[in-house]
């Protein structure tokens, strides 16, 4: 199974790094290369483990060839990059390739559909590992945690989905496959668009969410994600959720999200498939969504101002 991650952020070489380390062939090749979405001219890339400790390790960048005859491809990049990193490339990806989207946030399936192939297969992958990029071509691993695994798109033969869970399962662990992954999905979500926007406002760590002083905002927040969800076809529970988010603020409680941490360096953020994806589905379905609304202007704004 030939693998290429396209990305070189955290994610990307966090993906890359375990998958090659993990994937090669009875004549040892490594199996996995990367697609970088500017040019280096780099051969190694450092990476350092939980334990802090550093190590340099060589490179197999992809080229054309590589992307034709690979059977995965893992896009490791934002959710607003997807339909670009999918354009540069989907004229040489062969008809029966399996693409994975690792992204935050929903909306980029209703961007890339008209492009995909019927014979194609897109899968999600959600991943909970942390991974911090302390430099160019340098990550950190911060956390390890469960992934989940499953089809948003077409159909995937049960031999070759066998296989590559136990590939994923063997570099990446702690994954599972999701019939369902839409629920997975949205559950994320919503953990996305409670945590991300009040952290990146209010320039704060997870745990610090779970503060009294947002549990108003929180409910609203949740309330909306949970109708706007039914109108989709999407049952979920207000009570679960707010468990679920209170756990993972917690367990991530000295962490910074991935929307502080892009409004701190000054980068675009998530917050059009996050809030901005309740919005419009509000819009769609004529329901008010005051609170994701909200704070989807006001990232939006704070984004304005760099
Ligand atoms: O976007 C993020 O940072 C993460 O998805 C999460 C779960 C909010 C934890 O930091």
């Amino acid at each position: 199974m030939n693998i290429v991650i396209v990305g070189q952020g955290a994610i990307g070489l966090l993906c890359y790094h375990r998958l090659s380390q993990a994937i090669i062939n009875q004549q040892g090749d490594n199996l996995v290369s990367l697609w970088p979405s500017t040019p280096t001219t780099l051969s190694d890339y450092l990476f350092s483990e939980m334990n802090d400790i550093a190590k340099s390790f060589p490179f197999t960048m992809a080229d054309n060839q590589l992307i034709a005859s690979a059977d995965v491809i893992i896009f490791c990049v934002k959710s607003y990059q997807v339909t670009e990193a999918l354009k540069a490339v989907d004229h040489l990806i062969s008809d029966d390739a399996v693409i994975i989207l690792t992204h935050n946030g929903l909306g980029t399936l209703e961007e890339i559909s008209p492009r995909l192939k019927p014979s194609q297969c897109l899968l999600a992958l959600l991943l909970t590992q942390g991974a911090k990029k302390v430099a160019p071509y340098h990550v950190k691993h911060t956390g390890m945690g469960h992934s989940d695994l499953g089809i948003i798109y077409g159909t995937l033969d049960s031999i070759k989905q066998k296989q590559l869970l136990e590939h994923l399962n063997k570099s990446l662990k702690q994954l599972s496959w999701q019939e369902n992954i839409q629920q997975a999905q949205w559950k994320k979500l919503a953990i996305n668009c409670v945590i991300n926007p009040i952290s990146a406002l209010n320039d704060i760590e997870n745990g610090e969410v779970n503060q009294k002083a947002y549990q108003r905002m929180t409910e609203d927040i949740i309330s909306e994600v949970v109708a706007v969800a039914t109108k989709e076809g999407v049952i979920l529970s207000e009570i679960l959720l707010r468990q679920l988010i209170h756990n993972v603020a917690k367990s991530t409680n000295r962490n910074t999200s991935s929307m502080r941490a892009d409004v701190r360096n000054k980068r675009r953020t998530e917050i059009e498939y996050i809030n901005g994806y309740i919005h419009r589905l509000g819009e769609k379905h004529k329901l008010t969504t005051a609170m994701n609304t909200q704070l989807w202007l006001a990232v939006k704004a704070l984004e304005d101002k760099y």
